[in-house]
């Protein structure tokens, strides 16, 4: 099989995969994800099949909907890929690329380091800022019932992953808990300059807010 054939039997079975995901970790979040991969991708020396692999495999099976099982997703990309007859070495590569990318906890090998991994991460986090981030953001908070602000309510940046997932926070405390961060994690350059024009856009986006909250004209 060549590598188009690859890629396009892996967008068959992924979008099969996720025919009834959430809105935020649907097919158009994995196709976001890979386009922004390959973006990063044309800047850097890596192993492009990796890279695609990886982007088009790394959010198959969210453990939200699975009991909080974190091993699922890469369980399901390491069959697949085992059934496409692909190098061992490059299965073992993708599958660290997957866990070390969405998992907060679990047993898995968090020293892992690549090129391809920093690709990954980075197009995943870009997905999380800008208009596409403010997006998902607010989904997810009218998901989960939460105001969208509340000025009583701090954000609160030293809270636990559990807490976390527990917090009933409004939807603006996700901005500095997180989205606001994701810019300085950036790995690579190319993404570290889309990061940096997303990021703006937030600020400005929540200048508008609070200006709009207070009635100003
Ligand atoms: P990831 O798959 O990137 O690890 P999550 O599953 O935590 O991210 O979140 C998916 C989307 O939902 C992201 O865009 C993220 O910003 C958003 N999200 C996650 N937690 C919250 C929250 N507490 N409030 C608002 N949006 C959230
Ligand atoms: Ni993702």
């Amino acid at each position: 099989m060549t590598n188009t054939d690859i890629i396009s039997k892996t967008i068959t079975f992924v979008k099969q995969q996720l025919a009834n995901a959430e809105g935020g970790h649907d097919w158009f979040h994995i196709e976001r994800v890979y386009k922004n991969a390959l973006l990063i991708a044309r800047e850097e020396k890596c192993d492009l099949q990796i890279v695609q692999l990886a982007a088009l495999l790394h959010d198959i099976a969210d453990s939200k909907f699975h009991n909080g099982d974190e091993t699922i997703g890469p369980e399901t990309a390491r069959n697949f890929l085992e059934s496409k007859n692909i190098a061992p070495e490059t299965i073992s590569h993708i599958i660290n690329i997957i866990e070390n990318i969405s998992f907060k906890g679990g047993n898995f090998d968090k020293n892992f380091h690549s090129v391809e991994l920093d690709i990954v991460q980075d197009a995943d986090r870009l997905d999380a800022i800008g208009a596409i981030g403010i997006a998902r953001a607010f989904n997810y908070g009218g998901f989960k019932n939460r105001a969208l602000y509340d000025p009583e309510i701090a954000p609160n940046t030293n809270m636990s992953v559990e807490e976390y997932k527990r917090s009933q926070a409004p939807t603006i405390n996700h901005f500095y808990e997180k989205l606001l961060l994701l810019k300085d994690k950036m790995n690579t350059q190319t993404g570290k300059q889309i990061a940096q024009q997303r990021h703006q856009f937030m600020q400005n986006f929540l200048s508008q807010f609070y200006a709009e909250w207070e009635g100003e004209k």
